[in-house]
């Protein structure tokens, strides 16, 4: 079986299968390049004794804003406890306090402390540590460091890929392929993501024909660091648990108290602010002598960027997070093409509805790598048919397609405005396939006549934003 995607969905789904033979495809050395590495707050699981499975599938459901799969979100979220003690017998190390309990952080939208973090706010980067050594060390799994190009699809289903790896193409036989190639941050101006990360796994299923869900509902982080990049650092919500509150030039705490209201909610208020012509900042002045102990790499950010933490101010604005729709996937991960598979961000499980509860993908990611990696290796063989021949693929180019994507379908939407990001992006699709992506995102923003969660709609419940 093939692995397309080193991030922690891609690396637990590797070891899920071992000892069954996988080749896992990914364009770089393992490590950095991946969104997982960059998570900051950490893993949710209700592990905490004032805490149980029961209220961490309700707060999972409320943020998700009547959208989530009632069933989805108890299967995942009651697997997490597990997946905690399975990724410590894996080597991860989470942070414990001064008296050596686990150290429990407390995020948007949570009624518990229950967000597991590692190296402070370097929680991707801990857990995906240890899954790469794990990895490294396996004898079933090959890694080969290539761009995946193609899916090949038969009458059968899948029958192989095409990569380019040093700049050769060449294809790979096989009947079962995971995607797990994370989300599309980069088809906006500002993101959290990797610059990179514009869907090249969404794009590689869409030219295979997969079939998509909730396209629409893209996920803007109210507080990422505002620099002039647009790959920007996050400022974890874990700062807002710890007590840092928004507030603006002059002061003013405009959230008026709820700072931790659900993502979705958070990120309007800040655009909303900005839009009026305000500058928005995490005011951290309540804890500020321990910030960078608690918070390392976003001290490190601040420090790159010359913001002199002694004003207790860090520039906040909204950037793209995360996807929340993708590739529609039932509980072990299949689509609607027999032998292709999807796991963590490029997947549409069902969990997040309209607005993911912080946390939560980690989580996802963990949970559904593990069952998709078990569930494709425990397979029978299935014959497949000829490779296709090699095709030399249109190159996915965000350049134009941020502004439009930004400007017309970001934070806040209305059909005037995605009417005219259709009409931009058709032009632009033809051999463009990051701007065939986004005209789908676009198209299902314009299907949805409603406000909910992270898909605001002007002309539709606009009190929703209050
Ligand atoms: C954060 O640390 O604020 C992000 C966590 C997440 O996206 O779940």
């Amino acid at each position: 079986m093939i692995i397309i995607g080193g991030g922690v969905a891609g690396l637990m789904a590797a070891l899920a299968a071992a000892p069954h033979p996988v080749t896992l495809v990914n364009p770089t050395t393992l490590g950095p390049g991946a969104a997982s590495w960059l998570s900051q707050g950490g893993i949710a699981a209700a592990v905490g004794d004032d805490d149980d499975v029961s209220l961490h599938i309700k707060d999972t459901l409320e943020a998700g804003a009547g959208l989530c799969n009632p069933d989805v979100v108890a299967r995942i979220i009651s697997a997490g406890p597990a997946v905690i003690d399975t990724l410590l017998a894996y080597g991860v190390t989470f942070d414990r306090t001064g008296s050596g309990a686990r150290a429990l952080g407390l995020e948007a939208a949570h009624s518990r402390r229950r967000i597991l973090h590692g190296g402070g706010d370097r929680t991707g980067a801990t857990i995906m540590k240890a899954l790469i050594e794990k990895v490294q060390r396996c004898p079933s799994i090959n890694i080969i460091k290539a761009s995946a190009e193609r899916i090949f699809v038969d009458d059968n289903g899948v029958s192989g890929i095409q990569i380019q790896r040093d700049g050769h193409r060449l294809s790979l036989k096989t009947d079962r392929v995971l995607l797990a190639t994370g989300g599309i941050g980069g088809l906006f101006r500002d993101t959290t993501n990797p610059p990179s990360a514009v869907g090249q796994g969404l794009i590689l299923a869409m030219e295979a024909g997969a079939e998509f869900k909730d396209l629409e509902f893209v996920q803007f982080h109210p507080t990422a660091l505002a620099v002039k990049e647009s790959s920007l650092p996050l400022v974890s919500e874990a700062v807002r648990g710890e007590g840092a509150r928004l507030v603006d030039e002059a002061g003013n705490y405009f959230m008026n108290g709820k700072d931790l209201a659900p993502r979705d909610v958070v990120a309007r208020h800040v655009f909303l602010h900005r839009a009026n012509g305000h500058q928005t900042f995490l005011d951290i002045s309540g804890f500020s002598e321990r910030f960078s102990d608690r918070f390392p790499s976003i001290s490190a950010a601040c420090n790159n960027a010359d913001i002199d933490l002694s004003s207790h101010l860090i520039p906040v604005k909204p950037a793209a997070h995360y996807h929340m729709g993708g590739v529609k996937v039932d509980e072990m991960g299949r689509t609607n093409i027999d032998g292709l598979f999807a796991a963590g961000e490029v997947a549409c499980t069902g969990l997040h509805g309209a607005n993911r509860l912080a946390s939560n993908s980690l989580l996802e990611a963990v949970v559904c790598g593990q069952v998709s990696g078990r569930f494709m290796a425990a397979q029978g063989a299935r014959r497949t048919g000829a490779l296709q021949e090699i095709t030399f693929p249109a190159k996915a180019d965000a350049t134009e397609v941020r502004d439009i994507m930004s400007d017309y379908c970001g934070v806040l939407r209305s059909g005037k405005a995605l009417e005219i990001a259709s009409g931009l992006l058709e032009a632009l699709a033809i051999n463009n396939p990051a701007a065939a992506l986004s005209l789908k995102i676009v198209e299902a923003a314009l299907e949805r006549k409603d406000s909910v969660g992270s898909h605001m709609r002007v002309e539709f419940s606009m009190e929703k934003a209050a």
